[in-house]
């Protein structure tokens, strides 16, 4: 039995530091195997299903291909397939998976649900994004910002636009947990829950990171050494897409307020799918002619020299990789560095 083995993957916070930082470096590991052609078959002949309630891109990419490169067979879910959802409650669900699967990944709403299927189902199961947190991206970005600056501690991240969102919740806690500087700039209304600063400051005191939460863009980014921003309507989120955009207009990332960072060497980061280019801003905004150049991230920024936000989708693969394969048991390392 090795260290992870069981485990489910549900937030930051089930984790030390140390445990996070050990899934970082043994994702990088898994990065260069896949690099050097070298086989990593460390889930043979297991079975993982991939229940998604909400749509996704890279993380149902990162699952199906992470899991066929450790030997494990992937099988969706979509919310239209199964009872679940409809006529059968999460707690059934979980046992009949349980069953059958060897681990789970769930991607949906409420993180209540990601828990039951954990309590119940008695294999790992892998948070694929809750309204809550967002923990598989979080492993992803750290290694993006680990691979490019050699090291974390110490340096600044700063999040702008919708503070309150899972990814503001996860880039928040893993900062500070990781001894990462967070700013995070949005509106008062928009800014983290007090539970989530408090949760933030408590590894920050032992962390030495420094947390700066304040409503002037500015003063938000100034000294980053990574600016981040996500979409300012999240999937599933019922509210006025209108007044959201005139609300994180001042919080857009473009090409004023990069140079307000203050330093030359700032990368770009996003989680995605990201609303910045004509095209799909007038798309997505829910049918409406919204353009504003083009909402939460400027076209020439998001696709600028700086901008590392298709290395850090590219990493979501051996994250995801690293996560199923040590809680299904497989460490490249001892077990002995956690005793
Ligand atoms: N970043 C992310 O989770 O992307 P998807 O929604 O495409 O999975
Ligand atoms: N905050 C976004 C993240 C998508 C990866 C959402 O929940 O839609």
């Amino acid at each position: 039995m090795t260290h992870f083995a069981g485990k489910s993957f549900l937030k930051e916070c089930d984790y030390t530091p140390r445990e996070l930082t050990y899934l970082i470096d043994f994702a990088s590991h898994l990065k260069q195997l896949k690099a050097k052609h070298i086989p990593h078959p460390y889930m043979q002949g297991q079975n993982i299903a991939l229940l998604f309630e909400k749509t996704s891109t890279r993380t149902r990419s990162a699952f199906t291909v992470a899991a066929n490169d450790l030997g494990a067979r992937p099988e969706f879910l979509g919310k239209n397939d199964i009872q679940f959802g409809r006529k059968e409650s999460v707690i059934d669900t979980a046992k009949v998976l349980g069953s059958m699967f060897d681990g789970i990944e769930f991607r949906g709403f409420s993180q209540q649900t990601v828990e039951q299927l954990a309590a119940y189902s008695g294999v790992p199961v892998w948070n694929g994004l809750t309204d809550e947190w967002h923990p598989t991206q979080m492993i992803a970005d750290f290694l993006t910002l680990k691979e490019h600056f050699g090291h974390l501690t110490g340096l600044t991240l700063a999040y702008v636009g919708d503070g309150r969102n899972n990814m503001a919740n996860s880039l928040l806690v893993t900062s500070a947990m990781l001894g990462v500087n967070c700013h995070i700039g949005a509106p008062v209304d928009l800014q983290p829950s007090a539970a989530v600063i408090k949760l933030a400051q408590a590894y920050a005191a032992q962390s030495g990171s420094e947390i700066l939460i304040t409503d002037e863009p500015q003063a938000a980014v100034t000294g980053a050494d990574a600016l981040y921003t996500d979409v300012w309507v999240s999937m599933g989120e019922n509210v006025d897409y209108g007044a959201r955009i005139k609300q994180l207009l001042p919080f857009q990332i473009n090409a004023k307020l990069l140079a307000a960072t203050g330093k030359t060497t700032t990368i770009i980061m996003h989680c995605l799918p990201a609303l910045h280019d004509h095209q799909t801003a007038v798309g997505a905004a829910l049918g409406k002619k919204y353009d504003l150049a083009a909402i939460e991230i400027t076209d020439e920024v998001f696709n600028g020299p700086q901008s590392v936000v298709f290395e850090e989708a590219a990493n979501r693969m051996p994250a995801i990789k690293a996560i199923m394969a040590a809680t299904a048991g497989h460490l490249f390392i001892p077990d002995r560095l956690f005793d």
